[in-house]
């Protein structure tokens, strides 16, 4: 169990660091759960959590495993895993959660980053379709973090939240405009702040990152666009899209043992493309 101090009405779990922490950026040991993690910024994700010490890295994704998850995992013996889950289904990430803990005997940290966006006019989007993305992107997000906090609560475990929210919760995106999504991101980069401060007794740390462009099959008609390279001039910075390997660092740090201070805040990884 946890170390803990406080009054026993309010059993608030320490998070001061352990007196042995080694201080090195890594996540060993670690059992790290990704939503989304079969394709894009997700299995970029997973490679770079591996490639800082990973115990095991999750992949908690509605599609089947292709060719690109496979390589990974095949670099990765035993250490890149998927399980079936639909983040839109409660019922389903606690069977999940509770799968990952009945193998791995713990989990550390969530990374709710499955979402989807849709790129067209405000006046074109129907109902159907803004619920879609909320129940995606917003609810979903909720539910895994709720899933894990509830599952480290258990255990006495001081886990890590991340969410992947989006340069668009900040400000329009011009490329590809979507004003039900950027509602979704800046939801969840709110909810980022208030369930940091609600869970810090537990020892559980919440954060999120803004990713900017990213090259998945999310942004591929951006790319593709012919006016692409004079948007990129225009929108200044970096004038091209990310890998998803670029984001990795952020999310890393914010899982490892170095971040225990570090709670209810976001990481924007944009390139400074499109500045304010
Ligand atoms: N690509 C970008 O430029 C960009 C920028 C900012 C934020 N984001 C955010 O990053 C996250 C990942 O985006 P991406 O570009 O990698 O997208 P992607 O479409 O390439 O991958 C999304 C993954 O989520 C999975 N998924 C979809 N619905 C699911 C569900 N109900 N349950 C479980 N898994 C589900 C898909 O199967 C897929 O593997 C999203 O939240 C997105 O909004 C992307």
């Amino acid at each position: 169990m946890a170390d803990t101090q406080g009054s026993e009405a309010m059993p608030y779990l320490s998070t001061e660091p352990s007196p042995n922490a080694s201080w090195a950026v890594n996540l060993s040991h670690k059992v790290i759960a990704i939503t989304g993690a079969n394709r894009g910024i997700g299995l970029g994700l997973a490679e770079v959590c591996l490639a800082n010490d990973a115990a095991v890295v999750y992949s908690l994704d509605l599609s089947e495993p292709d060719e690109d998850f496979q390589a990974l995992a095949k670099k990765n013996p035993n250490r890149f895993k998927y399980l079936h889950m639909d983040v839109t289904d409660e019922a389903s990430i606690k069977q999940t959660v509770d799968a990952i803990v009945a193998a791995e005997g713990a989990i550390h940290g969530m990374i709710a980053n499955a979402g989807m966006t849709k790129h067209q006019p405000a006046l074109e989007f129907s109902r159907e379709q803004v619920e879609q993305l909320f129940k995606l992107n917003v609810f979903g997000a909720f539910s895994c973090a709720q899933a894990a906090a509830k599952k480290f609560i258990e255990l006495g475990i001081k886990g890590s939240i991340v969410f992947t929210a989006s340069m668009t919760s900040y400000r329009p995106n011009r490329a590809g405009p979507s004003a039900p999504y950027g509602g979704t991101k800046a939801a969840v980069r709110n909810m980022t702040h208030t369930l940091a401060m609600e869970w810090a007794q537990y020892g559980i740390r919440v954060n999120s990152v803004s990713p900017g462009f990213v090259r998945t099959q999310m942004t591929a008609k951006i790319e593709a666009a012919p006016d692409f390279d004079t948007k990129m001039k225009y929108y200044g910075g970096m004038p091209r899209l990310a890998l998803p390997q670029e984001l990795g660092g952020a999310y890393v740090y914010l899982m490892s043992d170095t971040a225990t201070y570090t709670t209810g805040i976001d990481i924007p990884v944009a390139g400074i493309v499109g500045a304010w």
